[in-house]
């Protein structure tokens, strides 16, 4: 069919010949620059470009419907920072984005046998205990709508005050806080409302997989795998 194919992409695991324009728009440029962005750390080794432009995508039909935004599993604040300056978040009137994160890697005592096996024990956030959570707070200072949840998921959850949710980003890296998050958030989320998964495509993660199938299967859909290894569930009206 094509004789020679030219790579657009070609990191975090996707290598693609398909348009890929976007990488090269300013406004798209200068959002990923601040979600890259955290203290004196600019993450310039990552290269996680398409998944922040899916997250973008999610964000935006989100913002179709009611309620607010949520990330559990925030980190340095990727995806999260990247969706806030391409949509302008803090000018959002009665939206707020919840952050909800340890801020000091992950709870080992959550984690199944298998997931022990792929070596998740030994997730480092890169971060000295406490840095995380101080950086977080002056990364998104100039956000009045930005609520910064810390500590362990599933108990935080509660202390997310919304009463609907629109986009729901989960990015722990283990199944039992995950599901956690997805049974919690589900009757909040609206119709059309987005839950946009960060592991559930990634060989190694199969166990976050095969939950979220038999999560969406209960509720008669299915997840939406993408190749930049990112799944979607979109609530039906
Ligand atoms: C891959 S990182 C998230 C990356 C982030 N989404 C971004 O865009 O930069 C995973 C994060 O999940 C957090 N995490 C893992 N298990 C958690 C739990 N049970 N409760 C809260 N945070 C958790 C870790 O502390 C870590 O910061």
């Amino acid at each position: 069919m094509h004789d020679s194919i030219q790579l657009q992409y070609s990191a975090d695991g996707l290598a693609t010949a398909h348009n890929s324009e976007f990488l090269a728009d300013r406004r798209f440029q200068d959002a990923y620059r601040f979600g890259m962005q955290v203290g004196a750390l600019r993450r310039i080794e990552l290269h996680i470009e398409w998944r922040a432009w899916i997250a973008i995508w999610a964000a935006e039909q989100a913002l179709l419907v009611p309620g607010d935004f949520v990330e559990c599993g925030v980190h340095t604040g990727i995806l999260s920072g990247t969706v806030m300056h391409w949509t302008n978040f803090r000018a959002i009137a009665g939206r707020t984005f919840w952050l909800l994160d340890t801020f000091n890697g992950l709870p080992e005592d959550q984690l199944s046998e298998s997931e022990r096996k792929i070596g998740l024990q030994g997730y480092n956030t890169g971060y000295r205990a406490g840095d995380a959570l101080a950086d977080i707070n002056a990364k998104f200072r100039g956000f009045p709508n930005v609520r910064i949840v810390p500590g362990a998921v599933p108990e935080t959850l509660a202390k997310v005050e919304a009463e609907r949710v629109a986009y729901l980003s989960i990015d722990m890296n283990m199944a039992l806080p995950e599901i956690a998050a997805a049974e919690h958030f589900w009757p909040k989320l609206s119709p059309g409302g987005i839950i946009l998964l960060d592991d559930y495509n990634w060989v190694p993660h199969i166990n976050q997989k095969r939950a979220f199938d038999a999560f969406a299967a209960a509720r008669g859909l299915r997840v939406l795998g993408l190749p930049t290894g990112q799944g979607i569930i979109v609530k039906p009206p």
